[in-house]
Formats: C-alpha cells, sequence, structure tokens
C-alpha cells in the first residue's frame, strides 16, 4: 500500500493539469482497501476512486482522499465451447487486457483497443468505440463499499449503462470502489464492423481478431492526439441525441450535416458541431480544440490551467448553443 500526503495529481491524470491532492492511496489487494477502510482513514472525508484518469479534470485541489486501485490479474474462471468468463483486476491497464483477448483468440474486447485508462473505470464510464460498448462484455462488477467494506457484485443490468453511463456515476453509488470486473468473451468469430471507418478500412481484407485490432489503432491513432505528447481526455464531449424535428429542420439548413437513428432521437457528432462553429484547431489561452479531431479539448502549450480548459469548454459550447439551438456537454469528468 502506498499513502501520500499532498500528492500532484498531474502524475496521475492525462490532461497535464497542476492540482493537489491532500491524500492519494493506492492498494494492491481487496483485503489491503478492507484495511484503510477499518483503519477510519475515509472516516468523514471526502473520496474518490481514480483509474488511469484519463476521463478526469481536476479544476482545484482535491480535499479529501483519492484512492487508486492496483489490483492485477486476468483469471479465467468458467469456459464452454463458445464463451470464456474472465475476472480481471480494476488495475490492469484496459489495452492490456484488449491485447491478452486478441492474443488468446478471445472475440468482444478487439474494437476498444487503445483506449486509455484502466479496467476498473470501464463499467463506470461504459467506454466504447466503433459500435461496442464495455457493456457488451461486461457480465458483472465485483466492488467494495468504502463507507462498509462489504464486498457486492453488480450484475450486467443492475450497472444500469447507457452512453458513457453507469449507475456508478449516480452520486449515492460513487462509495462503490471498483475491484475487479466479470467480461464475456465469445471464442467463436464475431466482429462488429458496421462503424463507418472501421468498415472501409478492412474492405476486401478477411477479418481477424488481429486485423480489426491493428485497424482501429491506425484510426485512432490518425485523428485523436496521444496525451503522451498533449495532454488531452480523449472525447471532450458527449454526442448530442436531438429530436427528429429538430435534426429535419438543422438538416433543412445544413443537408450535409452527419446525422445517425438512435434509440431516442438522432445523434448528431459534436465534433462537426464544434467545426462548423468555427472551433476546430483553435486556441483560447493555454488551451485549445485539437485541429484533427474537435471533439478533443488538448493542453496545447501544456501549462494550461482547469479554469483555462474551463472556459474553452464553457465558450465552444456557448457557441454551438448559438449557432445551433444544441447543448453539447462534457463527457470528461469535472472534479471541484
Ligand atoms: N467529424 C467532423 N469533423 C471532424 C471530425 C469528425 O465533422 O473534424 C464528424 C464526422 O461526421 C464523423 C463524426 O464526426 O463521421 C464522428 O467522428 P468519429 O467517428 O471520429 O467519432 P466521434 O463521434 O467523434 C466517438 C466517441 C469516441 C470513439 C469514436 C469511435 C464519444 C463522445 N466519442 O467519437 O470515443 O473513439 O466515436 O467510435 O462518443 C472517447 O470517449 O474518449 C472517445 C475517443
Amino acid at each position: 500500500m502506498t499513502i501520500l500526503e499532498n500528492e500532484s495529481v498531474k502524475r496521475h491524470t492525462t490532461f497535464g493539469v497542476e492540482a493537489k491532492a491532500q491524500t492519494f492511496i493506492e492498494y494492491s489487494s481487496v483485503s489491503e482497501l478492507k484495511s484503510i477502510i477499518s483503519s477510519g482513514k475515509l472516516k468523514d472525508r471526502r473520496f474518490m476512486c481514480i483509474g488511469g484518469g484519463s476521463n478526469l479534470l481536476f479544476c482545484r485541489d482535491y480535499d479529501g482522499v483519492l484512492l487508486h486501485s492496483c489490483i492485477m490479474g486476468i483469471d479465467k474462471i468458467a469456459f464452454s465451447d463458445k464463451e470464456v468468463l474472465l475476472s480481471v483486476g480494476a488495475g490492469v491497464v484496459w489495452d492490456d487486457f484488449v491485447s491478452y483477448c486478441v492474443e488468446a483468440g478471445y472475440y468482444g474486447a478487439e474494437n476498444l483497443s487503445i483506449i486509455p485508462g484502466e479496467v476498473g473505470a470501464s463499467p463506470v464510464q461504459n467506454i466504447g468505440a466503433y459500435g461496442v460498448e464495455a457493456k457488451d462484455i461486461i457480465e458483472s462488477v465485483e466492488c467494495v463499499d468504502l463507507e462498509t467494506g462489504v464486498g457486492r457484485v453488480f450484475t450486467n443490468a443492475e450497472c444500469c449503462f447507457g452512453y458513457r453511463d453507469s449507475i456508478f456515476k449516480r452520486a449515492d453509488y460513487r462509495r462503490y470502489a471498483v475491484v475487479r470486473v466479470t467480461y464475456r468473451l465469445s471464442l467463436v468469430p464475431r466482429f462488429s464492423l458496421d462503424y463507418g471507418n472501421i468498415k472501409s478500412k478492412l474492405e476486401g481484407v478477411e477479418v481477424n481478431l488481429k486485423n480489426v485490432r491493428e485497424a482501429v489503432i491506425a484510426i485512432r491513432e490518425s485523428k485523436l492526439p496521444d496525451p503522451k505528447v498533449t495532454g488531452n481526455a480523449g472525447s471532450f464531449f458527449k454526442n448530442p441525441v436531438v429530436a427528429q424535428s429538430k435534426a429535419d429542420e438543422l438538416l433543412n439548413d445544413y443537408p450535409e450535416m452527419p446525422h445517425f437513428a438512435v434509440d431516442g432521437g438522432v445523434k448528431i457528432p459534436a465534433a462537426w458541431l464544434i467545426e462548423q462553429s468555427g472551433w476546430k484547431g483553435r486556441q483560447l489561452g493555454n488551451a485549445a480544440v485539437d485541429a484533427r479531431q474537435p471533439l478533443v479539448l488538448v493542453n496545447y502549450t501544456g501549462k494550461a490551467s482547469a479554469d483555462e480548459v474551463v472556459a474553452l469548454s464553457d465558450t465552444v459550447a456557448a457557441d454551438v448553443k448559438a449557432k445551433f439551438g444544441i447543448d453539447i456537454f462534457p463527457e470528461v469528468i469535472f472534479v471541484k
């Protein structure tokens, strides 16, 4: 177990924005976590779990305890001739898990290649890319209640998954720390290749796990900035879903507007709305809208403060609202 006081969060997040955490605790097992709880270290204090910090923006110093799981291991807990169940530690780097599945011939995780972050965050955020979401392969989520130290397993249905959303984001469920996630993978070849650019990338090729993974990596690397080079937190905004009538109205004025029918309405790429609002590649202070993928806000100079990122986010959202009458909301979590 590691306990650090007054720890910089810059080391534990991908935006490269400075803030301090009063206490930062890292644990390597469920029993270590339970001993932290029973020793009273979290009592009457604010606390929060973080994974790879790839979806967080600390808006100020954190006056509480940040908890980071280093629980490792990928264990095969059941299999048939069609499926395998893997129990994976919350601290495993997400892409190490995806790479393991691809090497082992397990189908289902390959479209989620090189998403930054760790396994523990995958159910919280219901991470997704290229037509697949974590919810499609999650069987159950093993948690510990940080207030009582009692364990609880959430089935897939109990996680209430939505677009970049789950029960773990609700205020009264934030007390659960994810310690392990069980994934259900297929042993029978099964691919999701309907998402536009992945389909075209693999046109005329006999698909297998390795070339799907390679295609996803190539697409992501061609348009998403590497947080090791330029601080960022992936997609900064969610793609808005509007009513059919609103979409029809906009399509009258902008017939070229990309749009996708989804449950509950029409999804419009926030990247397009931001680009049309003139923000693609534009800078405000030390923060900027990425020049290749405008859905991503970047710490352009490496010196951006959280206030500058928030100012940019607010300005971009206000301009999109003024031009299109659509609200766009951050998917990045602002920690205040
Ligand atoms: N677009 C533009 N201008 C641009 C770039 C894109 O207009 O400069 C439009 C295009 O119409 C394009 C559309 O945006 O067809 C969608 O772009 P893309 O396929 O790159 O996906 P996205 O909607 O921008 C979402 C996820 C990504 C995920 C990709 C692929 C969200 C918030 N983001 O982005 O997730 O990798 O789809 O599935 O849903 C993340 O969450 O951090 C993330 C990167």
